[in-house]
C-alpha cells in the first residue's frame, strides 16, 4: 500500500487537464521525434529496455517505442495517461502504462534506460522525497543503465529571471505567468494566468529548482558513479548558454 500523503499542487488532476492545451500544443508533440534521437545519441542505452519517469500525455514514450523500445510509461495523473493510452494506440505501439506516484514505483535491475524530461523532477515540498526517487529510478536500472533527467536549471533561470512574462497561447488568448522565488533560491512559485475571452483563469505551482551542482551532488548519494551535464539534449557544456539541464547519470 503507497503511504498517505498530504496533498500537493500536482494531485489536481484538473490543473494537468487545464493546462493541457498550452502545456502539450502540437508542436511539443512534433518536436519530441528530434528530441529522442538525441537523446538516444547521448545515453547510448545497452539494450531496449525504457522507464519513461512521468511520461504525461506519452510524448517520449510513444516515440521510444515506435523505435522499437519496450517501455514502461508512469505517471501519476489519469486524464494524461488517458491521452497517452489514445495516443500508442493511434501510433498502434505498445507501451506498458503504469499508473503510479513516483516515489513508489521501483522495479529492480530491469531498465537500461531511465528517462525524466521535461521538468518532471522536484516537486515535492519535502525535498528528501526527491532524494526517494532517484534511489528508485537507480534501484530500477540495471547495472550499466543510465538515467537522463532533463530539466530547467538554476543558473539558467538566475540569467534570465523576470517576475512577470507574457505569451500568446497557440488557439488565441494569452497566457501571463508570475514567477517568484522562494525558500533562499532553492524554489519557485509560479502563478499562470490564462486569459481568453474576457475571461481569465489563474493555476498555481511550486517546485525545487536545482543547479547543476545541486543535482549531480543528489545523484550521487543516490548512488550514480558517473554524472555528467549538459546544456541540452543534444549534448554541449552545461555554460552561460545552456538553455536546459540535462544530467547523464550511470548504474555502475
Ligand atoms: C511537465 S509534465 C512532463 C511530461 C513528460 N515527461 C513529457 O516530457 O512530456 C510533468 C508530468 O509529471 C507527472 N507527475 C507530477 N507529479 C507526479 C508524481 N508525484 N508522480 C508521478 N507523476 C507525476 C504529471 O502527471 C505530468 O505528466
Amino acid at each position: 500500500m503507497p503511504p498517505t500523503r498530504s496533498r500537493e499542487w500536482f494531485d489536481d488532476e484538473s490543473f494537468w487537464r487545464e493546462t493541457y492545451p498550452f502545456m502539450f500544443p502540437e508542436s511539443r508533440f512534433e518536436a519530441t521525434a528530434a528530441e529522442i534521437t538525441a537523446l538516444l545519441k547521448l545515453a547510448k542505452p545497452r539494450g531496449k529496455a525504457v522507464l519513461d519517469l512521468c511520461s504525461g500525455p506519452g510524448r517520449c514514450s510513444v516515440e521510444l517505442a515506435k523505435r522499437g523500445y519496450r517501455v514502461t510509461g508512469v505517471d501519476r495523473t489519469r486524464f494524461l495517461m488517458k491521452k497517452a493510452k489514445a495516443r500508442a494506440k493511434a501510433a498502434r505501439v505498445m507501451v506498458e502504462w503504469v499508473e503510479s506516484d513516483m516515489r513508489d514505483f521501483v522495479r529492480p535491475d530491469s531498465f537500461d534506460l531511465a528517462i525524466s524530461l521535461f521538468t518532471s523532477f522536484g516537486y515535492f515540498d519535502d525535498k528528501d522525497e526527491d532524494m526517494t526517487v532517484l534511489r528508485n529510478v537507480f534501484d530500477s536500472l540495471k547495472p550499466g543503465g543510465v538515467f537522463v533527467v532533463e530539466l530547467n536549471g538554476k543558473e539558467r533561470l538566475a540569467k534570465i529571471f523576470q517576475p512577470t512574462t507574457s505569451q500568446r497561447l497557440p488557439g488565441g488568448g494569452w497566457l501571463v505567468e508570475r514567477h517568484e522565488i522562494f525558500d533562499d533560491w532553492t524554489r519557485i512559485r509560479n502563478e499562470w494566468v490564462v486569459i481568453k475571452g474576457g475571461k481569465s483563469r489563474t493555476f498555481r505551482f511550486h517546485h525545487t529548482l536545482y543547479s547543476g551542482q545541486e543535482l549531480r551532488d543528489r545523484m550521487e548519494a543516490a548512488g550514480f558513479g558517473d554524472v555528467r551535464l549538459y546544456g541540452s539534449l543534444a549534448g554541449g557544456e552545461y555554460g552561460v548558454n545552456a538553455a536546459r539541464l540535462v544530467a547523464l547519470a550511470r548504474r555502475d
